[in-house]
Order: structure tokens, then sequence, then C-alpha cells
């Protein structure tokens, strides 16, 4: 038998879209299960100052279509100091919580991790964020959202620079890790992607472009933030002096990629595992991820999740996938 009894929820680092379905779902689980549940603005900087609202089944209607946080999210320097989550701990001990679950990425578990250890304090973390980087996990939760919102854009360019005769070269987020890139590179019929997991160079890309056929109109090469050509603009100088008669233009998406209504996919994915999390903890869970693989809710060590070890996301199958679809 538990002894929770007042679940803290946060969202913490990048905001990604879906976690208002995520919210919603801790809130209403704790609900069904009797918890009160207690929201918690600014992730780790509202445990430190304490910034507390008590929740309820109305407190969280209407969100689950709507991208952002409502509870704001923040990246805490102050948590990272042992002072700092030492007045989180007394903050949630002194305000009856029991447990935590904590929405977003690496950062986000790195603290949890920390936390969950030093306190002895039950945490479960749940995947918010657009990179899709974490292990335990087929997607988090806003990734989904944000390739369909590159496909979109990038649609978009693919007309005016098929009416121009002009190569694009896209930057898309993705802090050290290429798959946002390359899901919405193969989605976009991207002519080559540049990620930092293949370690593709420029030299790569021109050899593509000079074997491939004569005849396309535009070209698109997707860049990932993290790949270690430096960025959309940095490739396009090193392009412009191989191909001067190419008429290159670059677009960096930003930040339009983290925000919007999620997708369907995403609302689902952050309700099972809202639910999941809640339940896990009940069942005695800590120090862990909740996520989906192969269609199972599966619990993944934080310790593990932030690992980026999974290569199989990444495989040379897929890079080649990029390559024939190419031609
Ligand atoms: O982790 C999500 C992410 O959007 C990364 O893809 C990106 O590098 C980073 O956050 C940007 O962070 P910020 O919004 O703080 O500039």
């Amino acid at each position: 038998m538990s002894t929770i009894k007042n679940i803290g929820v946060l969202t913490s680092g990048g905001d990604s879209p879906g976690m208002n379905a995520a919210i919603r779902a801790v809130v209403r689980a704790s609900l069904y299960h009797n918890l009160k549940v207690t929201g918690v603005l600014r992730g780790y900087e509202g445990l430190i100052h304490a910034d507390f609202m008590p929740m309820d089944g109305k407190s969280v209607a209407n969100i689950i279509q709507r991208g952002g946080t409502i509870l704001k999210t923040a990246r805490s320097d102050a948590f990272r100091t042992k002072e700092g989550r030492e007045l989180a701990h007394k903050n949630l001990v002194d305000s009856d919580i029991d447990a935590l679950v904590v929405i977003g990425g690496d950062g986000t578990f790195t603290g949890a991790d920390l936390f969950s250890r030093e306190f002895n304090f039950p945490v479960i973390g749940l995947p918010g964020t657009i990179d899709n980087d974490l292990e335990g996990t087929d997607f988090t939760i806003g990734y989904d959202t944000a390739i369909n919102t590159v496909v979109n854009a990038v649609d978009k360019i693919r007309d005016t620079a098929e009416s121009h005769d002009r190569l694009f070269i896209v930057e898309v987020m993705g802090r050290d890790s290429g798959l946002i890139a390359l899901r919405s590179g193969i989605g976009v019929g991207a002519e080559a992607i540049m990620i930092p997991e293949a370690k593709i160079g420029v030299e790569d890309v021109v050899v593509r472009l000079e074997n491939g056929r004569k005849d396309k109109a535009s070209k698109i090469i997707i860049v990932a933030e993290g790949d270690e050509a430096g960025g959309a603009y940095n490739v396009g100088e090193a392009l412009k002096d191989r191909f001067p008669s190419y008429d290159i233009r670059i677009s960096v998406l930003g930040h339009i990629q983290r925000g919007g209504k999620p997708s369907c996919m995403d609302r689902v994915l952050a309700s099972r595992l809202g639910v999941a999390a809640v339940e896990g903890l009940l069942a005695g869970k800590t120090d862990v991820m909740a996520g989906q693989v192969n269609r199972e809710i599966v619990f993944t060590p934080f310790s593990h999740a932030i690992k980026h070890i999974d290569a199989e996301k990444i495989t040379p199958a897929w890079l080649r996938l990029v390559e024939i679809l190419s031609l």
C-alpha cells in the first residue's frame, strides 16, 4: 500500500507540444486514485521558490490541444547546486508533497536523478522534448508535432525553391541530436541530411549533389543545428565556393518547431505516459522515466535514459534510405 498522498507535477527545460496533455493526464490520474495533486510553476525554480498551486479536474480542462505548458518552464541553475536542491526538498516537505512527476528532457532528468537519490524522494519522469534523444522510449512527447511542423515549413520552401531553381539549406533543431533532421528530411524528400551522429561533411554533400540527377529544379539540404558543420550558414558558405552557379538560400526554422498544437500522436502518448507515471509512483517506482517501447509502457532508470547510447535510432539503414530516396 503506497503512502503517497500528494503528487507534485512540473515541466522543465525546453517546452514541447504535448506537455499540457501530460500535465492533464497526471492531474486526472491522481484524482482518479484519490490523491491530491500540486502544480509546480517554472520547473525546478518553482520548487526552490515554493511556487505551488493546488490542481483539480477543472484546472486542466481544455488544455489537451494547447502547445506550450500551463505550468511554465525554466532551466534552473540553482537546482544544480546542493543548496538549491536542499531548499527544494524542504519546500516539498513543508507543503506535504510526497512525490514528483517531472516532464522534460535530459537536463531535467539529470536533476531528477540527483534529487531522488539525495533525498530518497520518489520521482518519475515523462519524456517531454522535441529532440527525441532519450533512451527508453521510441518517441518523446513533442517530437511528432515538431517533425510535422518542419515538414509543413519545408514543403512551402520546396514550392519557392522549385519555382526559382534554388538550393535551400534548412537548419532544424536538435541540440546534440539529428533525429528531427533525419525523419523530417525523409518526409520532405531532402537531397541530403547532415546530422551529428553520421558525420556527413560538406564534401559528402558535394559528392551527393554532383552525382545527383542534373534535371532537378530544387534541392533541399536539412542540417541539424548540432551538426559539426556548424549550422546552415557555414554549410551555405562552403557550398557557394564549390557550386558558384547555384542560387543558394538559407532558412533557419528555429523556435517555431517548439510551438503549436500537439499532434494526436503526441496527445495520446502524453496521456498514456501521464497515467503510467502516477500508477508507477503508487506501485513504488522511483528514479525512472516512463516511456513507450514497441507499444508497451516501460520504466527506464534516469541514468540510462539520458545516456544517448541507443545507436538503433540512427542506424546506417536509415542513412541508406536517405541516399536511395534522393536519387
Ligand atoms: O531541447 C530542445 C531544444 O529545442 C533543442 O532542440 C534546442 O537546441 C534547444 O532546446 C534550444 O533551447 P532554448 O530555447 O533555450 O534556446
